[in-house]
């Protein structure tokens, strides 16, 4: 490609939350994004994908309570767990940086300077509910009570899932803080508000004739937001937040969703930092011997309204460029159905890492998404059958069943003849990247592969199994029979590189050198040498889904929420109602005879956390715990909870145990501690005791 023909492409995937794993329903868009961005280089553009972990808000700030640890080292912690899944992958981002950076408070306190400047900052007094025991405000969602409308139990503060009605969390009956269980009270702080309003002018005319939006989604923001006043964006919480305190509001912190999307500004300036050159060349207006670059965000639905009214309003008042492109995509469901931890469908990225290849996954995933906002499926046979259909019976197989004929001699020396096969899938590049610019890969991966139904009929007619038991008469045949296939094989390779990164370098190993450049697939190779072939991908077996599905189900995931919605109080405390508590526990275990409060002081009760847990198998009752006191003190405890707690679940749990009771000799081990649970009359469960967030591992009960 010349220079002068080469774009600048700045592209973006939505940044994930640092409080939860990636699963498959966040590769979606990850391995979208991917595809879009190795195609663009591989076309010869200049094009760097950024990304960085989303790190602030309420919900990371209760987990890190929750786990005893700091904010950053949850973060830091996170952050290595997403790379190393993203790397698993073959997501390969040109930066991954992070919303708590110098650089991305830096970019926060010019944005909001230029905001102040135009007049679009306005303060005034918001009520909101507070939980006086976790010492927070409360978000919508970490509410919870009867909806206002229908009457059903156990609905979140700002909508109900049985009726769909939308309420603030004031308007809730019987609320109660999914924190601490307690119910919470309305109290008054200052928030500022940008006032979108005064933008109406420019979204409506932006989001209908810039070309950024699919005009769905244009009709969609005219028919919900666009038609009547904006409301103010509230972009300011108060202490306690995790986040970065407003310089000129102290006290004050920017909402989370103010400074994610300037993460995008701050991962391309530190990009910049290393790498040449200044946020202005990609984030600038350009001038008139200076094209703007090009901005592609890629998002899923949830987060339209964020994207296509609150991020151009910001961007516009700041003076910057705007996204060229949002490209929105829909959800994951796996088996007809929204991921599920009761099903065991909720699959975490390293789960599906240790038992199937990530490129199976990319290739299913690119032959499902058109560029449009429709959800796809994850139906595991289908899964199974398309891999093992597609990649394995007709990409790799057209590679496995020739290229061991050419190991001694090379590809031939003049390409032969092979009826036009190579000319016509050369023809089809056009067709096949223009679905790729349109991320309607299901398009592209179509064409690919009735190219590869053609190269394997091809085979199939000249039969070089045959060709080579015929002797030393058919040999030249043979040669140019596999070399055609062979030459067939790198140009599907070439065409699926942006899909399968992994099978593109092997192809490469195998034939050619590395592949570099999208023209590759118009020239066929010759004369070359040809490596021993080595085994490319293994067909999809049901037992590598069944053992994916039961380590899901094993899994401790008790910090993954579904696509977008933030993260809960893993094991929130449940009120007993009126009618379920009867007397009878007290009446069936009365009360133990009086203690001082000096008896008292003797038992040494203490926060701890469940490090490990794991089955007994000789014991009916125990499960084997370790637990941390806080620090570097951990103990093990025999816990007679089997059977009413699954071991997996219970790593992370934060329970009460009797840390100076004596050690006790079992059948099984040294018993150095005992945690506290309730069980008796009244109840046939054995339950936990759970502090209420804020507590850490090694506080003392009084
Ligand atoms: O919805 C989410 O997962 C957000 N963390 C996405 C942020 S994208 C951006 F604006 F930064
Ligand atoms: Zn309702």
């Amino acid at each position: 490609m010349a220079a002068s023909s080469a774009r600048r492409i700045l592209v973006t995937s939505a940044l994930p939350y640092a409080n939860g794993h990636i699963h498959l329903g966040h590769l979606v868009e990850y391995i979208q994004t991917d595809i879009f961005v190795r195609f663009q280089k591989l076309r010869g553009h200049r094009c760097i994908y950024l990304c960085a972990d989303d790190t602030h808000g309420t919900a990371i700030m209760i987990r890190a309570r929750a786990e005893g640890r700091s904010e950053q080292a949850l973060i830091a912690a996170m952050r290595e767990a997403h790379c190393n899944d993203f790397a698993g992958f073959r997501v390969a981002f040109d930066h991954y940086g992070s919303t708590d950076s110098p650089e991305n408070r830096r970019l926060c306190g010019m944005i909001w300077q230029r905001l102040r400047d135009r007049g679009l900052v306005v303060s005034r007094g918001v009520e909101q509910l507070y939980d006086a025991t976790a010492g927070v405000f409360l978000a919508d969602r970490f509410v919870k009570g009867t909806c206002p409308k229908c009457g059903a139990a156990d609905q979140y503060g700002d909508s109900c899932e049985k009726c769909g009605a939308a309420y603030a969390p004031g308007d809730l009956r019987d609320p109660a803080s999914t924190l601490s269980g307690t119910r919470p009270e309305i109290r008054s702080a200052e928030h500022l508000f940008v006032t979108l309003e005064q933008m109406h002018g420019f979204l409506a005319t932006w989001t209908r004739e810039s070309g950024a939006l699919d005009p769905r989604i244009a009709n969609y923001l005219a028919g919900h937001f666009l038609g009547e006043e904006l409301r103010d964006w509230d972009v300011s919480r108060p202490a306690p937040y995790f986040g970065f305190e407003i310089p000129d509001a102290p006290g004050h912190f920017w909402y989370v969703w103010f400074d994610a999307p300037i993460g995008y500004l701050a991962a391309t300036s530190e990009w910049c930092a290393a790498h040449g050159g200044t946020l202005d060349d990609w984030w600038g207006r350009g001038g008139t011997n200076t094209p703007a670059a090009e901005i592609h965000h890629f998002i899923g639905k949830d987060i339209t309204y964020f994207h296509t009214l609150f991020w151009p309003a910001m961007l516009e008042a700041a003076g910057l460029a705007l996204p060229t492109k949002v490209r929105i995509h829909g959800f994951l469901t796996v088996n007809g159905e929204k991921m599920s931890k009761s099903r065991g469908t909720f699959l975490l990225a390293r789960t599906y890492l240790d038992h199937l290849d990530p490129g199976m996954l990319r290739y299913f995933y690119a032959a499902k998404l058109s560029g449009g906002i429709d959800d796809i499926d994850l139906d595991l046979d289908e899964f199974a059958t398309k891999v093992n259909a597609d990649l394995v019976g007709k990409v790799v197989n057209l590679a496995s069943r020739t290229a061991r004929w050419l190991e001694a001699t090379g590809l031939a020396a003049a390409y032969p003849d092979d009826g036009g096969l190579f000319a016509r899938a050369a023809a089809d590049g056009a067709e096949i990247a223009a679905a790729y610019e349109d991320c309607d890969t299901a398009r592209a991966m179509r064409a690919i592969m009735a190219a590869a139904d053609r190269a394997n009929a091809y085979v199939d007619a000249e039969q070089p199994w045959k060709l080579a038991k015929a002797g030393p008469d058919a040999a030249a045949k043979l040669r140019d029979v596999a070399s055609v296939a062979l030459n067939l094989f790198r140009q599907l390779a070439v065409y699926l590189a942006p899909v399968l990164p992994t099978l593109a370098e092997q192809a490469g190993a195998l034939v050619g050198g590395p592949i570099r450049v999208w023209d590759e697939s118009q020239t066929p190779l010759v004369g070359l040498p040809v490596a021993a072939f080595q085994p490319l991908m293994n067909r999809v077996e049901k037992t590598q889904l069944e053992a994916l599905l039961a380590a899901a189900r094993a899994e401790t995931v008790t910090d993954t929420p579904p696509q977008g919605a933030p993260q809960m109080d893993a094991t929130p405390p449940t009120t007993a109602t009126a009618t379920e508590d009867s007397g009878a526990a007290l009446a069936a275990e009365p009360l133990a005879a009086q203690c001082t409060i000096d008896d008292f002081a003797k038992v040494d009760l203490r926060v701890a956390r469940i490090l490990a847990a794991e089955e007994v198998p000789e014991a009916k009752k125990l499960l084997k715990l370790t637990i941390s006191l806080g620090g570097d003190a951990t103990r093990t405890v025999f816990a007679g909870i089997k059977g009413f707690h699954e071991p997996a679940a219970l790593v992370g749990r934060l329970v009460v145990v009797v840390a100076n009771l004596a050690p006790r000799q079992m059948k099984f081990g040294l018993s150095e501690g005992m945690v506290v649970a309730a069980s008796g009359a009244g109840g046939p469960g054995v339950y936990l005791l759970a502090p209420d967030a804020g507590a850490l591992p090694g506080m003392r009960l009084h």
